[in-house]
C-alpha cells in the first residue's frame, strides 16, 4: 500500500506495486506525473510515467479518479519536497471514471460537498475528520477498557424517555392512517408491535445504571436519537454519545474522569493523526494543533452556576436573553464563559434543579442538583453529566413532581431500593468531540451521512 512506502523505510531500486485512485495528473508530451492515492494513509504517491512506456498515451489522458496498477522502481527523492517517487514500469488502467468527477482541485464548499455526501470523504479534508473520528473512537474505548470500565450495550427501541424531554421519534408498525383507539379514544398501543409505546432511544442512561450496580463502573457507546427540531451548527438528529457511569463516585470524581478522557482522546489524536491535523491546521483551522496542546495540558476550569450567573450580570456585554438566576443558559452565555472569561473548557456546576432531568441528585439547599456540563470554547455545551439521586424517598417523590408515570419506572426505583448505592455519569456528544479535535464547525461535516430535520438523504 502507499503507507508501506512512507512507513516500511525501503531501500532504493526496490521494485514496488500498487493499485490506487489517480488524485491528481499532469506532464508534458513525454512525461505523466501522478499522485496516486488508495487510502491506506492521507499522502499519495507520485508516479512517474514516461513515453517510453507502451501504455503512456492512455495513461497520460485518464481522468483523475480512474483506477490503475503499478509495478515500478521505488527511489528516494532527498531534494524535491515528496521523499520519494516510484518509476512506474508496468501502468495498466483497472477503471476509468468518467470525467465529470466533481471533486476536481478547486476548492468546494462545505454546503455543496453535503450534497455529495457519497464522495466527500475522498476530499483531503473529509479523509482527515473521518480518519480522525475513527480514531477518536478507538481512543475512547481504550481509555475506559484501561480504567476498567465495562462496555454496555443499551437498547435503542425504548419505552422510556431518559431526558424527559419529549423529543423522541417514535418506532411503530402500525398504519399511522388508521391508529386502533381504545374506549377513550387514545390510541391503543397495545395494538402495536411491542404491545407499548417504542421510541428510539435519547440516552442509555437509565437502563445503564442497572449495570453500574454490579460492575462500578460502566459505560455506553452508540447511537442516540433526538426529535429537536433545532437547525444549528450542534445538533443533529442523529448522533453518537458515549456515557460512562460510576459507582462510589461524587460530582469531583466524576468531573475527573470527563476531564481524563477528553484530554486523552486529544493526546491519542495528537499522536496518531499528524498528516490529518497538520493538514486541518493549514487549511481549515488555523491554530489547532496548539488549541489541542494546551487543552491537554492545562486544568479546566470548574465554577457553579450561581457565580457563573453573576459573572454573566457583570459582564460588559449585552446578551440577546438577559441573565438571571434559574434560566436555561444560552449558548451566547455559555460561550461567553468558556471562551471570555476562562478561555479553556469549563466545568459549570449545581445547575437550578428545576432545569435539568428528574434523576439528578438534589442538593442540601434545596434549589440546585449535583449536575456538571462541560462547555468547551468554539462549541459550547460537549457534555452532560450529574450525580444520580440514589436516595429512594426522594427519587419516588421527584417523578411525581415531575409528572412522570411511576410505574414506567418501578424497575428503575428497585435500584435504588436495593443498596441506595451513590452514583455520578456523564454523556459526550461524541459528534462536538470530533468537531473540537478537528476544527470543524458544523455538526453535520463530522457524520458521514448527517440527519436532520428535513433531510435524510443515503
Ligand atoms: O446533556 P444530555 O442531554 O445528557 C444526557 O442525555 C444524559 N442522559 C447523559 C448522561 O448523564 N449519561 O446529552 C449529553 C451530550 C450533550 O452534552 C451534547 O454534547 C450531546 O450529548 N448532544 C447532542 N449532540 C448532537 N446533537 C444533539 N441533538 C445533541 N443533544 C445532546
Ligand atoms: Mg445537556
Amino acid at each position: 500500500s502507499v503507507k508501506d512506502l512512507y512507513t516500511k523505510d525501503l531501500e532504493d531500486n526496490t521494485t514496488v506495486s500498487l493499485e490506487g485512485s489517480i488524485k491528481t495528473i499532469r506532464g508534458s508530451k513525454n512525461i505523466s506525473f501522478i499522485e496516486l492515492n488508495d487510502g491506506s494513509c492521507f499522502k499519495s504517491a507520485q508516479i512517474i510515467v514516461k513515453k517510453s512506456n507502451e501504455n503512456f498515451e492512455q495513461i497520460s489522458k485518464l481522468p483523475i479518479a480512474s483506477t490503475i496498477t503499478v509495478e515500478g522502481a521505488f527511489v528516494k527523492t532527498p531534494d524535491a519536497p515528496q521523499p520519494f517517487e516510484v518509476h512506474g514500469e508496468k501502468v495498466e488502467l483497472v477503471g476509468r471514471s468518467d470525467s465529470d468527477y466533481p471533486l476536481q482541485k478547486k476548492k468546494t464548499s462545505y454546503e455543496f460537498l453535503r450534497t455529495i455526501a457519497h464522495l466527500r470523504p475522498r476530499t483531503n479534508t473529509f479523509y482527515s475528520v473521518f480518519r480522525i473520528r475513527s480514531l477518536a473512537a478507538f481512543a475512547v474505548h481504550e481509555y475506559l477498557q484501561h480504567n476498567d470500565f465495562v462496555y454496555v450495550n443499551t437498547p435503542i427501541i425504548t419505552s422510556s424517555d431518559t431526558e424527559g424531554a419529549g423529543e423522541m421519534f417514535r418506532v411503530t408498525t402500525m398504519d399511522m392512517d388508521n391508529l386502533p383507539k381504545d374506549d377513550q379514544g387514545h390510541v391503543d398501543n397495545s395494538k402495536d408491535f411491542f404491545k407499548t409505546e417504542t421510541n428510539l432511544t435519547v440516552s442509555g442512561q437509565l437502563p445503564e445504571e442497572a449495570f453500574t450496580m454490579a460492575f462500578k463502573n460502566v459505560y455506553t457507546f452508540g447511537p442516540t436519537f433526538r426529535a429537536e427540531n433545532s437547525h444549528t451548527p450542534r445538533h443533529a438528529s442523529e448522533f453518537w454519545m458515549i456515557e460512562p457511569d460510576m459507582a462510589y463516585t461524587r460530582l469531583p470524581g466524576m468531573m475527573d474522569v470527563a476531564e481524563g478522557l477528553l484530554k486523552y482522546v486529544i493526546n491519542y489524536v495528537l499522536d496518531h493523526a499528524k498528516d490529518e491535523l497538520e493538514f486541518l491546521d493549514e487549511n481549515v483551522k488555523p491554530g489547532l494543533i496548539e488549541k489541542l496542546q494546551k487543552t491537554a495540558s492545562e486544568d479546566f476550569a470548574r465554577v457553579t452556576y450561581t457565580d457563573a450567573v453573576k459573572l454573566l450580570q457583570d459582564a460588559d456585554v449585552e446578551f440577546k436573553v438577559p441573565v438571571e438566576w434559574g434560566i436555561d443558559l444560552q449558548s451566547e452565555h455559555e460561550r461567553y464563559l468558556c471562551e471570555d472569561v476562562y478561555k479553556r473548557p469549563t466545568f459549570l456546576t449545581d445547575y437550578p434543579r428545576d432545569i435539568k432531568a428528574f434523576y439528578m441528585r438534589d442538593n442540601d439547599d434545596g434549589k440546585t442538583v449535583a449536575a456538571a456540563d462541560c462547555l468547551v470554547p468554539g462549541i459550547g455545551e460537549i457534555v452532560g453529566g450529574s450525580e444520580r439521586e440514589e436516595r429512594y424517598d426522594v427519587l419516588n417523590d421527584k417523578i411525581k413532581e415531575f409528572d412522570l408515570n411511576p410505574e414506567e419506572y418501578d424497575w428503575y426505583e428497585d435500584l435504588r431500593k436495593y443498596g441506595e448505592i451513590k452514583h455520578s455519569g456523564f454523556g459526550i456528544g461524541f459528534e462536538r468531540l470530533v468537531m473540537y479535535v478537528t476544527g470543524m464547525e458544523n455538526i453535520r461535516d463530522v457524520i458521514p451521512f448527517p440527519r436532520e430535520p428535513g433531510s435524510a438523504k443515503f
